[in-house]
């Protein structure tokens, strides 16, 4: 067997086994690796040439297969499994050979390997792949980073298998260290805000607006055709019209209303917090999957307490107001992850440039939207831009919804219906335009109580008072 193919990849599972199948497709040759023997069968056979798709059990075998400098990408679970891969690979790998890890690694593990595997000249790139297994076959969003230099020996692949919006590419070399594998925690933050909102916007035109299934697969497929396009919109529209195969009705009804989460937007979450950067609507969408596995509980409290009784509403005002509603709170979520993605930029020195990455979303990422055309051109107008709610395009869109958004939060709160990432979008709109907020008042107490000082509007420099009672 010559040491000819191009590409490998270890993690035969159906990402995997779809993403060297797309490797495939755009002309590369690509070998596979996993210990399962009948995932490596299994590829062989879909491949239908062992020249051009070949599989092994064995780490040896696999990278001499290779050509050099190898590009090998895992796709296996993140956390020990990376690192095992790692070892298993290592004694067969020489100087200048590259490991891309595709899954969802926590941003600080990259970092770890990427200085343990530079010690012994190995290139390391963390690079996000969003698309679900779909998208690994027929073109995902892909977010690398890691050696610039490196990079332009995984670049022809990876613009050759990812998605394209209008022709272009939706992948690009984003930044040293693990700015990839950061990129791709924040865009799964953002996942988590989308989902949740548009969870709520269901709530809503259920209960207050009683629409039924097929109406709601009807309002999500409109909405899909129009500002609101994107892949989150349009399955939801689909979901609503899967018919149950176990039973009678709708599959949709017949799902336990808890989700599980695996971490990524957690992660977002709790480094946003770290940077100082406020990002409420995706910290509620983590919470709700929290509050969410608390079933029975709910359960319980449910029977405890009275609910409001519902207002009657006008449904076409009431869809037209949640189809704005929806469009608002979707553009404050991206705000707030991008916001988020320039903080860190700053403080992890990943140089990002916001508009590439708005640009590689615009196809092929679970968060696709017809809005990341719209950022992108905010962010390439100006690239400095500190946050989306600055951007004068922006802020027509905003102005034109931000009512609708109020009305349903403040129906919601009063019904009894729990709207809290269309809240907390709302809220965060309303706080980050106050010019002044009462916060000069915490300043006051905790000088009050702890001599912490202050600053003051009218002249430079910290004071502390000597509070008289
Ligand atoms: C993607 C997704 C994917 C993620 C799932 C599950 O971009 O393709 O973000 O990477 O694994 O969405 O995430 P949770 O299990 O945390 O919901």
């Amino acid at each position: 067997m010559a040491d000819t193919y191009d590409f490998g990849l270890v993690g035969l599972g159906v990402m995997g086994r779809n993403f060297i199948l797309n490797v495939a497709d755009n002309g590369f040759t690509a070998y596979g690796n996993d210990l399962d023997e009948e995932k490596v069968n299994a590829l062989i056979e879909e491949g239908g040439d062992t020249a051009k798709v070949n599989a092994s059990t064995d780490a040896e075998t696999f990278v001499k297969a290779l050509s050099t400098p190898r590009k090998i990408m895992l796709l296996v679970p993140a956390g020990k499994v990376v690192d095992i891969v790692i070892e298993s690979l290592l004694p067969f790998l020489d100087k200048g050979d590259i490991i891309i890890d595709g899954g969802n690694s926590f941003y600080t593990d990259t970092d770890r390997r990427e200085a343990y595997l530079k010690e012994k000249d190995i290139n390391f790139f963390g690079a996000g792949v969003s698309g679900g297994a779909k998208g690994a076959r027929r073109g995902p969003s892909i977010m690398p980073g890691g050696s610039r230099e490196a990079y332009q020996f995984v670049k022809p692949i990876f613009e050759a298998v990812s998605a394209k919006y209008q022709g272009e590419p939706c992948v690009a070399y984003l930044g040293p260290k693990s700015a990839g594998n950061y990129v791709k925690m924040v865009h799964n933050g953002i996942e988590y805000g989308l989902m949740q909102l548009t969870s709520e916007i269901y709530d809503l035109l259920k209960k207050a607006g009683d629409l039924s299934n097929d109406e709601l697969h009807e309002t999500f497929a409109t909405w899909n055709a129009g500002r609101l396009q994107s892949f989150l919109v349009e399955i939801t529209s689909g979901i609503f019209a899967q018919k149950d195969e176990l039973g009678e009705g709708d599959l949709v009804d017949k799902i336990l209303d808890k989700a599980k989460q695996k971490g990524t937007g957690k992660w977002t979450s709790q480094n946003a917090m770290d940077l100082g950067i406020p990002v409420p609507t995706i910290d509620i969408a983590v919470s709700m999957r929290e509050i969410s596995a608390l079933k029975t509980e709910r359960v319980m409290a449910d029977g405890i307490y009275n609910r409001p009784s519902l207002a009657p509403v006008v449904k076409d005002s009431l869809v037209s107001k949640a189809e704005k509603a929806l469009y608002f709170s979707f553009i404050i979520t991206y705000a707030q992850g991008m916001h988020q993605l320039a903080d860190a930029s700053k403080e992890y020195g990943y140089e990002l440039q916001l508009g590439e990455i708005a640009k590689i979303w615009r196809a092929g990422c679970i968060i696709r939207a017809a809005l990341l055309a719209d950022i992108t051109e905010a962010f390439q107008a100006d690239a400095n831009l500190q946050n989306l709610l600055l951007s004068p395009s922006f802020a027509d869109k905003v102005q034109e919804t931000v009512t609708s958004a109020r009305e349903l939060v403040a129906y919601g709160a009063t019904h009894g219906i729990p709207l809290p990432g269309l809240s907390n979008s709302v809220l965060y709109f309303d706080a980050y335009t106050s010019g002044r907020l009462p916060l000069n008042l915490i300043q006051a107490q905790r000088d009050y109580f702890g001599s912490h000082t202050y600053e003051r509007v009218d002249r430079d420099g910290i004071f502390h008072t000597e509070w008289e009672k």
